[in-house]
C-alpha cells in the first residue's frame, strides 16, 4: 500500500511556516484566552459536531451559566440539556454532566492533567483526551479531527480515504512525529486552524497557504482529489407525525425516558407513520398508546424536515384537541418519563429534538399560534 510510505516531511519545513501562520492568523476564540482545562473541555466537546461561529455562542452562555466545573456538576440535567438545546447530540451534554460530577465527587473537583484519566471520564474519546492534553497542557499528543486528517492526507499524498484504519493510524503517528518539542498547544491548533481556514474542502486556498512547498498534493495538482472520499452514506427517508395538544390555553409536553434515542428531552406526543397510515391517524393512535389521551380537530401546521443520524426526516406537524374538553385525568406514560402542561412562552425552557425545536420556533412563540383558540 502505497500511502503507507508517501512523501514524508521533515519536521521543521513543516511546523516553522505552520507555526508562524498561525500566530498572525488565530482567530480570538474565548476559550484561548486562558487556556483554562474546563473551557478547553467544553470548547472541544462542543466543535465536535457544530461550526464555530454557533459554538462560541453557546460556549459563552454556557460558561456565563456553568462557569466551573463545580457550576456544572451542581446543575440539574434539565438546566444543561436546555443549555446544550440546538446543538444536537445530546449524549454529549448529559455526558459533561456525568464527568464534572465525578471529578467533584472522585477528583476533588480538579480536573485531571493526564490523558488516561481524561480517557475514563464518560464521554471522553481518544480526540477529546488528545486535545485537552496538548492544548490545556501543552502535552504532545495527536489531536486529529476531520480538519487535520485533510491537511495531512493532502500534504502527505494519502491515497486511501482517511477513517481507514490504517491511514487514520499513519496520520496520527504523522501529526505526532511533526509536533514540534514544547510547542504540541499551538502546533495542534494551527492545523486545526489550518484546516478550517485555508486548507479547505471544495475550495482550498493554496497559494495562501504555509504549507505550500511541503504539500505533495499540491506538487503533484491532485490536492481536490485528496483526501480519497470514503463510501457515499445512504440515508433512509422517513415519515413521522407529531401533534401539539392545547387545553385551556396550555400545552402538553412529556419527557422521553431517561434511556435511548433523545432520552431526557421533552417533546410533543408522536411518532413513525407505519404502513398505510395516513399521518393523522397515527397521530390518533400515538396519543392513545402514549397517553392514553383521545384526540379530534386535528390541523396540520406544517411538514418540518431535518436530518437526524442516517435519517432523513418529514415530521408532519398537527395542532388538536381532546375530544372531551372537561379537566382529564392524568395521562397515563407509556413512552415518557413525566408530563407538564406548561404555557406556550415558557417553552424555550425546555430542551426539545431539532425537529420539534423548529416547529416550537416556526409557530408557537409567534402571536399568531394556530393551535390558539
Ligand atoms: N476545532 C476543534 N477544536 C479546535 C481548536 N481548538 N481550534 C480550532 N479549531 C478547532
Amino acid at each position: 500500500m502505497k500511502q503507507l510510505y508517501p512523501a514524508v516531511v521533515d519536521q521543521q519545513s513543516f511546523s516553522r511556516p505552520l507555526l508562524d501562520w498561525f500566530a498572525d492568523h488565530a482567530r480570538d476564540l474565548p476559550w484561548r484566552r486562558t487556556y483554562d482545562p474546563y473551557q478547553v473541555w467544553i470548547s472541544e466537546v462542543m466543535l465536535q459536531q457544530t461550526q464555530m461561529d454557533r459554538a462560541v455562542g453557546y460556549f459563552q452562555r454556557w460558561t456565563s451559566k456553568f462557569p466551573d466545573v463545580h457550576a456544572l456538576a451542581a446543575a440539574s440535567e434539565d438546566t444543561v440539556l436546555a443549555a446544550w438545546e440546538g446543538l444536537g447530540y445530546y449524549t454529549r451534554a448529559r455526558n459533561l454532566l456525568r464527568a464534572a460530577r465525578f471529578v467533584v465527587d472522585n477528583l476533588s473537583g480538579i480536573l485531571p492533567r493526564d490523558h488516561a484519566t481524561w480517557l475514563s471520564l464518560p464521554g471522553v474519546g481518544p480526540y477529546t483526551a488528545a486535545a485537552v492534553c496538548a492544548i490545556a497542557y501543552n502535552q504532545p499528543h495527536a489531536v486529529v479531527d476531520a480538519n487535520v486528517s485533510r491537511v495531512l492526507a493532502r500534504v502527505l499524498d494519502l491515497d486511501t480515504p482517511v477513517k481507514e484504519r490504517a491511514a487514520a493510524s499513519f496520520i496520527a503517528k504523522q501529526a505526532l512525529t511533526l509536533t514540534p518539542p514544547g510547542q504540541a498547544r499551538n502546533f495542534s491548533q494551527a492545523l486545526m486552524e489550518l484546516g478550517a481556514l485555508v486548507c479547505l474542502p471544495r475550495r482550498p486556498r493554496c497559494s495562501s497557504c504555509p504549507l505550500h512547498d511541503v504539500c505533495e498534493a499540491r506538487r503533484l495538482d491532485i490536492v481536490l482529489e485528496r483526501p480519497v472520499p470514503a463510501k457515499a452514506v445512504t440515508f433512509i427517508p422517513i415519515d413521522v407525525a407529531t401533534g401539539v395538544l392545547m387545553a385551556r390555553g396550555l400545552i402538553y409536553i412529556q419527557k422521553r425516558p431517561a434511556t435511548g434515542v433523545w432520552a431526557g428531552l421533552w417533546e410533543f406526543p408522536g411518532g413513525t407513520i407505519e404502513g398505510t397510515e395516513t399521518p393523522e391517524q397515527t397521530l390518533v393512535r400515538e396519543y392513545l398508546e402514549e397517553t392514553g389521551f383521545v384526540i379530534n380537530n386535528l390541523r396540520k401546521l406544517m411538514v418540518v424536515r431535518h436530518g437526524y443520524t442516517k435519517y432523513r426526516v418529514a415530521l408532519h406537524c398537527y395542532c388538536c384537541r381532546l375530544t372531551d374538553d372537561r379537566p382529564q385525568p392524568p395521562p397515563i406514560l407509556t413512552a415518557a418519563q413525566e408530563y407538564r402542561w406548561v404555557r406556550p412562552e415558557t417553552l424555550d425552557q425546555f430542551a426539545f429534538p431539532a425537529g420539534h425545536r423548529k416547529l416550537i420556533d416556526l409557530t408557537l412563540t409567534t402571536r399568531e399560534m394556530p393551535c390558539r383558540g
